[in-house]
This record gives C-alpha cells, structure tokens and sequence, in this order.
C-alpha cells in the first residue's frame, strides 16, 4: 500500500506535484562569509555584527534571475528567509530598523523576490525565525551568541520575552498581509529541551501565531517547527535522508527533505564540501521515491548573486530534470521493490526505476515479471528489452543471470551506462496484470 497522508489545514495538493523547491538563506552573514551562525559560533556581539548591517549593499541583487535559475533547475517553488536568526530583516518592516531599507541597499528586498518567483511561476514560501539574536528583548539562553558573557546574562532580567513574542507576531502578520498569496511559512525553530532558556510553544504562543497564520492566509502550508504537535502541513527533515516515508506517530504524513550544496546555509566561501549534481539529483530522486520533496538551498554572496558553483549545480541538475520530469513531478513512491542501488517513483501506470549504479547487462525487478507491457530509458526513448519469463526456468544464462522467481523481470541493459547524472528506466505497467506484458519484446 502506498501511504495516503490524513489531510491538513493547508492546501498540499500543489506541493507534493511540485517535488522540488529552492531554498535561498540571504541575509548580513553572506558578508561574513562563513556560515549562517557566525554571530552565534563566535559569540559576536551587536557591535561587532554591525559592520555587516552597515557594509550590505548587494549590488548584484538580481531576483529575476535567482528565479530564473531555480526554475531552470527544475523547481516548481522558492522560500527565502525574510528573517534568520541574526534579526536581519529583508523586507521593509514597520516595527523594526534593523531591516534592509536602512542599510545600503536602501530598499525592501523581500518584493522583488516574491514578484520574481510569480513571474517565474513559482509558488513562494517565507521562512522566518523563531529566534532572535538582535532583538533588545529576546533573552540570552543556551544558545544565544552572547551565552558566555556574564554581564548580558545578568541583564536578562530587563529582557521581556512577551513583547519580543509580540513583535515576532507582529512581523509574521506584516508577512501575510504585505505580500499577496503566500503559499508556504517556514518556520525555524523550537527548542523546548535546551536546558538553559529552552523555548517552544509556550514562549512562541504557537497556537495563537499559528491561528493568525492560518487566518490570514488560508490554504498555507505550515511546517514542523512551532513545536506544536498535529498542527503541521509537512514535516522537515534537515540535512539527513530518512529511511523510507516520513511518519508522525506511526501515520504517513507530507515531508520535505532540506539540503544544502555545500553543508552551509548562509553564503560560506571557504567551504568547500559541495555536494556533485549527481549526489543532489539522488537526493532528490531519493525523496520522491519515499514520497518526499526537496528544499535544495542555495546562499547567495553579499552582493546578492548566486555564486559561480552553485550556478552550475543547479544548471547540471537543471539537463536531468528536464529530461525527466515525468519521473518526478507528482510522482509518489511505489510498492514495488527496487533491486539494489536503485529507486523506484510512480507516477499512475508509470513506475521509474532510477539506477543509481550501473549494473553489467542486466538488472531484475523482483514481482515485476508479467506486469510490464513496454520499456524505455526516459532520457531518450530507446526501447530497453526484456527477457520473457517464460524461458527462465529453461534457459541455462536465465538461470545464471536473473533471479530464481518466476516473478523476476529481467531488463538487459547496454554496456555503456548512459550519460546522464541517473539513468531511468520508464516502465508501463500493464494494468490487466493478464502478463501480455511480457510477450511483445
Ligand atoms: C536550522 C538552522 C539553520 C537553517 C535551518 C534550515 O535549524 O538553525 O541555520 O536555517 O535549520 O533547515
């Protein structure tokens, strides 16, 4: 059976056809340069972030071209980060200074990117942070950048986290009313068992910001992290494949898979553990066969431009997907079985076998035997053959080469592994299952 997730609040009927998105972390740590935590990870204070506020002018701040590359890429969505966990704002908020219109890039970020993504027919999401490491009154906790300074833990008690929590609802409520339809908030992230200052949905007021959300914007979809239980549109594992479909208490639920290109979030230059476009194609491929999405992100530089090698990652994986969306947009998993190194995703009489190794000649698809009227390699339409079934048990190479069930189908496979990032297999299912499918090599 392939699990059927209970239905939510929000409208995730776009979102499991999309399959894959881009996540963009823009904000003063591109200038940084060495992740998206710098202020945290070098306990930096206000003063010593500063220069990045005063310094951001991303001249080469060009949506319309991020959009146009993600959906090159194949993506069918884009969610951005309005606000990460420094408090830098991108879009120009009423209720604070600390937002892009006071640095020198003097303007709204957030407008053109959300015009863009339209435009490129893309869905938009907004991820905003829960935390915040420059507001005057958001504590300082375990995590807090400045958790190892005396001083500012002693004035902590000038700290007042209501009103902090108000300005965050304040701010998500500026959000969904400034910037049309909003398809996905993002929301990033609860803490409740920090030992020191661990906040969830009791210091968020999450049912509340979730009320407004879900008021405000109906039809979102609502992530994970609010950390209030049974209230999430989709559930994001971060950084890490899961086993098969997501489950929440035992139930399938909609899961997104988010990754990076290189480990870093933010714009990280020195760091050099890019992920090839052939591993990112299997982590998509990987996904969808668990029934999953993909957020694959990408940090634009300080002058707000996609950097060269994320570029042309997104252009390599761009060739795959165009070549084989039907594999991939609303496809599901299936209950077939892959052989080993491989994947399957189903799209209606369609099932895919991606082939992450390249075997020699032949691959076999256990309980297929009989159930497969045609196939093909999607890339170019070249017929792959079929061994009948019926000269299995007799034909001595049958026995070596396929497995001893009757029903094994065995596919033969050219030598020469095609070349493109993950070779697939399309193969139309035979839906009277009166084994026909075999006969017609
Ligand atoms: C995190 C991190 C972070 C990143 C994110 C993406 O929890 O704090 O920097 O934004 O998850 O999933």
């Amino acid at each position: 059976m392939i699990p059927r997730p209970a239905p939510t609040a929000g409208d995730t009927a776009w979102f499991v056809e999309a399959r894959f998105g881009l996540f963009v972390h823009w904000g003063l740590y591109a200038l940084p340069a060495r992740h998206e935590w710098v202020k945290q990870r070098e306990r930096l204070t206000d003063a010593a972030y500063h220069p990045y506020f005063a310094r951001f002018e991303p001249d080469r701040y060009d949506p319309v071209a991020w959009a146009r590359d993600a959906r090159a890429a194949g993506m069918r969505y884009a969610v951005i980060t309005t606000k990460h966990h420094e408090g830098f704002c991108l879009w120009d908020s009423a209720l604070t200074d600390y937002k892009a219109p006071n640095t020198p890039a003097g303007r709204d970020l957030l407008r053109p990117f959300v015009d863009a993504c339209r435009a490129e027919g893309l869905r938009v999401g907004f991820y905003h942070s829960l935390i915040d490491w420059h507001h005057p009154d958001f504590p300082v906790d375990g995590l807090h950048p400045q958790r190892d300074d005396e001083g500012a833990r002693a004035a902590n008690a000038g700290r007042d986290l209501g009103r902090y929590v108000d300005y965050l609802h304040g701010q998500v409520r500026e959000l969904l009313t400034g910037y049309g339809p909003i398809d996905i908030i993002w929301f990033d992230f609860s803490y409740p068992d920090l030992v020191w200052g661990g906040k969830g949905r009791d210091a968020w007021r999450s049912a509340e910001l979730l009320a407004t959300v879900r008021e405000l914007q109906p039809g979102i979809l609502v992530n994970d992290r609010l950390d209030l239980p049974g209230s999430a549109d989709f559930v994001t594992p971060e950084q890490e494949q899961p086993r098969g479909w997501v489950t929440v208490g035992g139930a399938p639920v909609v899961w997104e898979a988010c990754q990076t290109l290189n480990g870093s979030w933010g714009y990280d230059r020195d760091n050099l553990d890019w992920k090839s476009p052939e591993q990112l194609v299997r982590l998509l491929v990987d996904s969808v066969s668990k029934g999953g999405n993909l957020l694959l992100n990408v940090g634009p530089t300080g002058r707000g431009a996609f950097d060269p090698r994320a570029r042309a990652t997104l252009a390599a994986i761009g060739e795959w997907t165009d070549l084989h969306g039907r594999a991939l947009y609303g496809a599901t998993a299936s209950e077939a079985t892959p052989p080993p190194d491989c994947r399957y995703t189903r799209r209606g009489d369609r099932l895919y076998l991606h082939l992450f190794a390249w075997p020699f000649r032949h691959v076999h698809l256990d309980g297929l035997a009989g159930k497969v009227a045609y196939a093909q390699f999607l890339h170019d339409a070249s017929e792959v053959k079929r061994q009948p079934p019926a000269l299995h048990p007799s034909r001595p190479l049958s026995d070596t080469v396929s497995a001893a069930s009757r029903d094994t189908l065995t596919l033969e496979l050219p030598v020469q592994r095609p070349d493109v990032l993950v070779p697939v297999v399309e193969l139309f299912l035979d839906g009277n299952g009166d084994g026909d499918g075999d006969s017609g090599r």
